[in-house]
């Protein structure tokens, strides 16, 4: 989705703009462009396309203050003049997020002799920052912040100053020695600092190259924590592997690690979940859980209730976020959001709606200060590192790891799990990460049979009980990064309806690792067979019946039952990620999908 940055500093800021935005292509963008004060006027170069194609038409610029932006098209087509920043008069403005009541400030905007050009929301706000702008950048950004409806951050610079504000949008502020930096996203500065503050809704920031100023809404200054962040630049580059996505699914052992880390005691069988702040009385009497989440997410949260009804015996409730906001929620009941990014507006405007009806709340999630963590009552962070790759990898895994962890922690308090089970289940846990390395080092052999099916234009993948999440999630996988139509489904609700499309031309990948259901997993492999599908099997590599059903099978380590999606996970991630290759996509930057999608 839209990335800003911004600069206030000695150095010159278009190296830095365009470094710190190319930090944020990831992100998913179809146009931008900066705006740089030159000591005379501010002067403005965006287009259409990629920041390559934008740094060929920079002239050479002369000026340490600007603002940069990458923008993902919501309101007005991706073209030149829709690109940000948008000006009136000496503002110029970067904007992320929407601005509802656009309409009404536009028409009013036009009848006070405002001329528009775009078909933006943005142009709005910066003809009303105009409008109230009286020789006090920071106030005429206030001033025009209180008449807009809707989400946003924005970075405004008039002449030398600068200025920054959210309300539901991220925006980071960068502290550097005589210098300061404004971004969307913490990757996109971490080349020059490490320094941040997390601004909070309706703070609005004045940035100057040696201090910073924030204020609430009433302009009383607002003092903030500086906080110093702990991630490798590394992480945000790709250390030799072609893609972001294929680097962070060989990540996955590790983050799989981390997230585990100082977490559990095999030996005593304790689980010990930092940031969980809920008694054990609440966990005994707890009548409701319902997980919310979407796209990925959605799927930890789904495998996330299969656990938890393992575990706890307790009947548990998945939704769609988008869904569930217009749902009822009992008070009382636990509400466990499930977000890598803490920012999904989906998500969010689900967890409002939860905490408005009295319900506790927990997050999941990978990022640190983001807007969800700062308003649930718990959080369990999963420590998986930023993820770049726009399809979601190892934050999936990071998820389900702590899934695992709370289902087992809440049946052990629940007195449904004992001590020698979950002594038995942690060590198995410990052992997923070998075991997801020792599939990864079989990636040869995934990337022959994903080739052959490049050229598909249907796929199916099936699973049951806990390997059905997986396979939505390597349908999704496949859809999102190679285009292809692709199936997730219960294997055994293929026969009620789905085996129509079941033809010689449609791959079916069958996620048929051991446990409860394998006979009937078995069953539907032989359905799909009799309508001459070709059917790829991912099993268990001790076993040596599935090889007379099937035309071919990935072998994956035995593990318990409930631990074996994640090794499935990684085979399914490794086959959309060669189909895609094959096909020639954009792997890291699929069309239509954003890192953090924070409109809803
Ligand atoms: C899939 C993907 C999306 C996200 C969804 C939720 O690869 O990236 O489906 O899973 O947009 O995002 P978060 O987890 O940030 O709330």
């Amino acid at each position: 989705m839209c990335g800003i940055v911004a600069y206030n500093g000695i150095r010159q800021t278009v190296p830095i703009l365009i470094d710190s935005l190319k930090r944020l292509e990831y992100r998913g963008y179809d146009s931008a462009g900066i705006a740089v004060f030159n000591g005379n006027a501010v002067e403005v170069h965006k287009d259409k396309g990629r920041i390559v194609d934008l740094e060929k038409i920079l002239p050479a610029i002369s000026g340490t203050i600007g603002i940069g932006h990458t923008r993902w098209a919501t309101q007005g087509r991706p073209n030149k003049v829709n690109a940000h920043p948008h000006t009136s008069g000496r503002i110029a403005v970067v904007h992320n997020g929407i601005i509802e009541n656009y309409q009404q400030l536009r028409d009013w905007l036009t009848k006070s002799g405002y001329v528009f050009i775009s078909e933006t929301d943005t142009e709005v706000l910066a003809h009303l920052i105009n409008h109230y702008y009286d020789n006090n950048l920071t106030d005429a950004v206030m001033t025009a912040l209180k008449d807009i409806k809707g989400s946003y951050a924005v970075a405004v610079i008039c002449g030398s100053e600068l200025v920054a504000a959210r309300k539901d949008s991220p925006l980071v502020i960068g502290i550097g020695e005589g210098e300061n930096f404004v971004a969307s996203d913490i990757p996109a500065i971490l080349n020059y600092t490490r320094k941040v503050i997390f601004l909070d809704d309706l703070e609005v920031a004045s940035i100057a190259q040696d201090h910073v100023s924030i204020f609430d809404t009433h302009k009383n200054a607002v003092q903030k924590t500086i906080h110093l962040i702990d991630l490798d630049i590394r992480d945000a580059e790709k250390s030799g592997y072609e893609h972001f996505m294929l680097k962070e699914i060989h990540e996955q052992p590790r983050a799989f690690h981390e997230t585990l880390a100082g977490r559990i005691s095999e030996l005593e069988g304790i689980i010990k979940l930092d940031g969980l702040n809920l008694t054990e009385d609440e966990i005994k009497n707890m009548s409701r859980i319902n997980m919310i989440a979407c796209g990925t997410s959605f799927n930890a949260g789904l495998l996330g209730k299969y656990l938890f009804e393992q575990s706890t015996y307790t009947h548990i409730d998945v939704e769609i976020a988008s869904e569930f906001r217009y749902a009822h929620s009992s008070p009382g009941s636990l509400v466990i959001v499930i977000s890598q990014s803490g920012e999904t507006a989906d998500t969010l405007a689900a967890l409002r709606e939860a905490k408005s009806s009295g319900c506790m709340t927990l997050a999941i999630t990978n990022v640190m200060g983001s807007t969800i963590t700062r308003e649930v009552d718990s959080v369990v962070y999963t420590r998986s590192g930023p993820e770049i790759g726009v399809a979601a990898t190892k934050t999936f895994i990071s998820q389900l790891c702590v899934l695992y962890l709370l289902s087992l922690y809440f049946g052990k308090v629940q007195g449904k799990i004992n001590s020698d089970r979950m002594k038995r289940m942690l060590a198995s846990l410990k052992q997923i990460p070998a075991q997801m390395t020792r599939i990864l080092n079989n990636k040869e052999l995934i990337k022959n049979y994903a080739q052959k099916f490049a050229s598909s234009n249907d796929f199916f993948f099936i699973g049951r009980t806990f390997n059905y999440p997986i396979a939505l999630e390597g349908a999704l996988k496949l859809k999102e990064i190679s285009y292809i139509h692709a199936e997730g489904y219960p294997a055994g609700e293929l026969k009620h309806g789905p085996l129509a499309l079941i033809t010689k031309d449609v791959p079916v990948i069958a996620i048929a690792t051991k446990g409860a259901t394998y006979d009937k997993m078995v069953n539907n492999v032989k359905e799909v067979k009799a309508r001459d599908a070709y059917v790829l099997a991912i099993a268990d590599e001790k076993d040596n019946e599935i090889e007379k059903y099937v035309d071919a099978v990935i072998r994956v380590p035995a593990t318990e039952e409930m631990f074996s999606p994640m090794l499935s996970t990684v085979v399914v991630q490794l086959i959309s990620y060669y189909i895609a290759k094959a096909r020639n996509c954009p792997i890291d930057q699929p069309r239509n999908l954003a890192k953090s999608v924070t409109v809803e």
